[in-house]
């Protein structure tokens, strides 16, 4: 079992939050603040490979959702509105006319409990009680999220919930990477593969169609690895789409790779999910300051979010978010790194 640190990160009504560091052999680490379930960074031999900030103030100023667990409902709902057995429930519309990220006070701005136990071993657990009415969904939502940060370089997290009203359900970490460590350079050099063949189009305001189109050879083709900005050239403002993951009968599987442009540092992502956002950060515009002191750009860091598909309340053809009462939610995503070229022979002198 690999060693979680604990330190105090500072206050919030009345709360303490705290960064936990799950350390892992190779001296690697990832911390973890219970606001938000905010990863505030993921150290990588020399480098930060996650865009966030060094105090809980930058955290609860940023509306950008900096490393944090989304949800109840991660992405998108049209309107904020969806039937369960022929029941309307309007949510916070927090995006033009949608609702977003679990609405004006999501799980990304909510102080999550720590539990009783010190924590001192791997996995960190994070609990969220979400009451009947929050942000206006149905049923209290017990959440768990669990952090376990492996000698294989895997951060695998593990998403539970359970509720007492049927509730459409969907979590992810909205970790922002740059995998050269530094903000100045720009992700779109990075090359990136995605284990899908399809993707779901959406309307102006970012709700899907309902349609599950083929890549094709489009800019959502990445099934070979490519850069994103080669594959980009006909995106103005970058991704902000779901890819629908291969899934071959496996219910946890491999989603996406992404590689710097170095070739030094490769993450690659498996998912219980049936879906991947790629954002590559369209919105940053410099006004958040990463914690080394640069702005955060637009195309400063990027997130591969798994997910259900956006809107799927609304969309009788995606699979299905409803969790009921009396069933158990559970997702599972691993980001593991791995190294090439020179990150590989600094490894190899390390270990001897
Ligand atoms: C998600 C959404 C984006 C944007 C970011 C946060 O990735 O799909 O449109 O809202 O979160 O800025």
């Amino acid at each position: 079992m690999s060693k979680i640190t604990k330190s105090l990160f500072g206050d919030l009504e009345g709360k303490s939050i705290y960064r936990f560091t799950l350390y892992n052999n190779k001296g690697n680490c990832v911390s973890i603040i219970n606001y938000g379930a905010i990863i505030t960074s993921w150290r990588v031999q020399d480098k930060d490979i996650v865009a966030g900030f060094g105090n809980l103030k930058d955290y609860i100023n940023n509306d950008a959702y900096f490393g944090c667990i989304a949800g109840r409902y991660a992405n998108r709902i049209a309107a904020g509105k969806f039937r369960i057995n022929g029941n309307l429930y309007e949510l916070a519309r927090n995006n033009g006319k949608n609702h977003l990220h679990g609405g004006n006070k999501g799980f990304d701005k909510v102080v999550w409990d720590t539990g009783s136990n010190e924590m001192e071993e791997q996995p960190l657990s994070l609990h969220y009680l979400s009451k009947d009415g929050e942000e206006g969904y149905p049923g209290n939502l017990k959440v768990k999220v669990e952090y376990d940060y492996t000698d294989d370089e895997e951060l695998i997290i593990g998403y539970f919930a359970e509720t007492d009203k049927a509730t459409p359900v969907n979590l992810t970490s909205h970790c922002y990477f740059n995998l050269t460590g530094d903000v100045s350079k720009n992700i779109l050099d990075h090359s990136l593969l995605i284990n899908a063949d399809h993707y779901t189009p959406v309307n102006e305001s970012q709700i899907p169609t309902g349609e599950i189109k083929a890549v094709g050879e489009t800019a959502f083709d990445f099934k070979e690895m490519t850069t994103i900005a080669g594959n980009n050239s006909t995106m103005e403002a970058g991704y902000d789409h779901n890819f629908v993951l291969n899934k071959n009968g496996d219910p946890f599987s491999f989603a996406a790779s992404l590689v710097a442009p170095e070739d030094d540092l490769q993450l690659s992502v498996f998912t219980t999910e049936p879906g991947l956002q790629l954002y590559t950060g369209n919105f940053l515009d410099g006004h958040l300051i990463n914690r080394d002191g640069k702005p955060i750009n637009q195309h400063s860091a990027l997130c591969l979010e798994t997910q259900h598909f956006p809107d799927s309340p609304n969309q009788p053809g995606f699979p299905p978010c409803i969790l009921l009462p009396g069933k158990k939610y559970f997702s599972k995503t691993v980001y593991k790194i791995s190294y090439n070229g020179k990150a590989a022979r600094e490894i190899q002198t390390k270990e001897g």
